[in-house]
């Protein structure tokens, strides 16, 4: 295509999403135009501002770090200034701070960046703690390591659902402080959705024919069965609601998949025993649903071991080149175990969501896995290494000491 062509069909693209009133359809017009021309930062853009009108703050930021990263915009500041936005909403107020500040570095005498930082401040020196259960992974997403948090941090010797217990208990006891957790649920769930979204797009807008997710509160599972469903009464896809969902937990943690498996209720536990930190809730918020979801969809759910879920970790990263964290291990245990029991057909196009990144997670992953050793840097210490490791015949040369 002509220089000029995909300028005016980007043009085309644009201005009929920003006529159509039809939120589904801006969406589909702005990707349109980031396909015709990856860099269009005005699509880029109002994808971001059409994702954080819709409550899509995480998938809204991704955006607008595109267009940081290309670094062609002449004024950030407003793009910072939306990312603190969306970051606020998020309820990470340190990482809405830190992003004001770069706007005001930019341009520091914008009123209205300076009341989004008072109110950001505010809502700071309001928010006494943080409660996490001490098994959080001390650099996790959440944005900053939480050992520097301002306000503190607080870990809990317990599981997530300790930590939920005590910081509702603390919003109960006093107050003027907030049970944050809760609050922002609705925006974990709404994005999560956007999985699906992007899983069709990636299909060329069709529906898998079975999809395994990772369960922990459920929650993640029942917003993809609710994105593919979406996505077929907007008549994107065709079959959204024939698609298999079926989950993994492991087996230290598993109220969701022992209840689909014995095809009873999800019974709470209490003593969880598992290396996957990030699913290790026994008392699933949304299990019952998860369980329904499965159950109405015709899938099944996995339990996995500790020893296949790190196997899977490294299966993975041998022959995709990708580094998960627990989470993502377990659902590829989750694939492997549903194929071997007959429960997943290997003719049907499956999809596994990998969640979560291994450098989440690296104090649980490294202590489990074996150190390669070292060697003396001679060549006669290669070659014998070499051979004990792959019983092979080192490369024929002479060793020069
Ligand atoms: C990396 C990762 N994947 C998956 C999940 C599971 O999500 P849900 O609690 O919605 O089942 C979590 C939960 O926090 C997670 O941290």
């Amino acid at each position: 295509m002509a220089k000029d062509d995909v300028n005016s069909a980007v043009e085309r693209y644009i201005s009929s999403g920003r006529s159509e009133k039809d939120v589904e359809r801006k969406e589909h017009y702005f990707k349109m135009a980031l396909q015709i021309q990856p860099k269009n930062i005005r699509a880029l853009n109002n994808m971001g501002l059409l994702l954080q009108q819709k409550g899509e703050f995480r998938e809204a930021i991704s955006y607008y770090e595109i267009i940081l990263d290309l670094g062609v915009v002449t004024k950030p500041s407003p793009i910072y200034y939306n990312i603190a936005v969306c970051l606020k909403r998020l309820g990470n107020l340190e990482g809405a701070k830190t992003y004001i500040n770069r706007a005001l570095a930019k341009k520091p005498d914008e009123e209205i960046f300076l009341e989004l930082k008072e109110e950001i401040l505010d809502l700071l020196n309001g928010t006494p703690s943080a409660v996490l259960p001490h098994t959080t992974p001390k650099a996790s997403d959440i944005g900053a390591p939480y050992g520097e948090w301002d306000p503190p941090a607080i870990a809990v010797d317990g599981t997530y659902d300790d930590a939920n217990r005590l910081a509702s208990e603390v919003a109960d006891q006093n107050p003027d402080w907030a049970f944050v957790n809760i609050n922002i649920r609705p925006y974990y769930t709404e994005g999560s959705r956007t999985l699906a979204f992007e899983t069709a797009e990636q299909l060329g807008w069709n529906a898998p024919d079975h999809i395994v997710a990772p369960l922990g509160s459920g929650a993640l599972l029942c917003a993809l069965t609710r994105g593919y469903s979406e996505l077929e009464n907007i008549g994107l896809i065709d079959s959204g609601k024939n698609v298999r969902i079926s989950g993994s937990q492991p087996t230290g943690c598993s109220p969701i998949s022992t209840a689909v498996q014995n095809d009873a209720e999800v019974i709470p536990i209490r003593e969880l025993d598992t290396i996957a930190h990030s699913l290790a809730i026994g008392n699933p918020a949304d299990g019952y649903y998860a369980k329904q979801a499965i159950q109405n969809s015709n899938g099944y759910a996995a339990s996995v071991t500790n020893e296949e879920i790190l196997d899977a970790i490294l299966l993975l990263a041998r022959t995709e080149g990708i580094f998960t964290e627990p989470a993502g291990g377990t659902t590829v245990a989750g694939l492997k175990n549903l194929v071997e029991s007959g429960h997943i057909d290997p003719e049907e196009r499956t999809v596994v969501y990998v969640t979560g990144n291994g450098l989440k997670a690296q104090e649980t992953i490294a202590g489990a896995l074996d150190s390669p050793g070292s060697i003396k840097p001679t060549y006669s210490e290669f070659t014998n290494t070499f051979r004990n490791i792959t019983k092979e015949q080192a490369p024929t040369c002479q060793e020069v000491n």
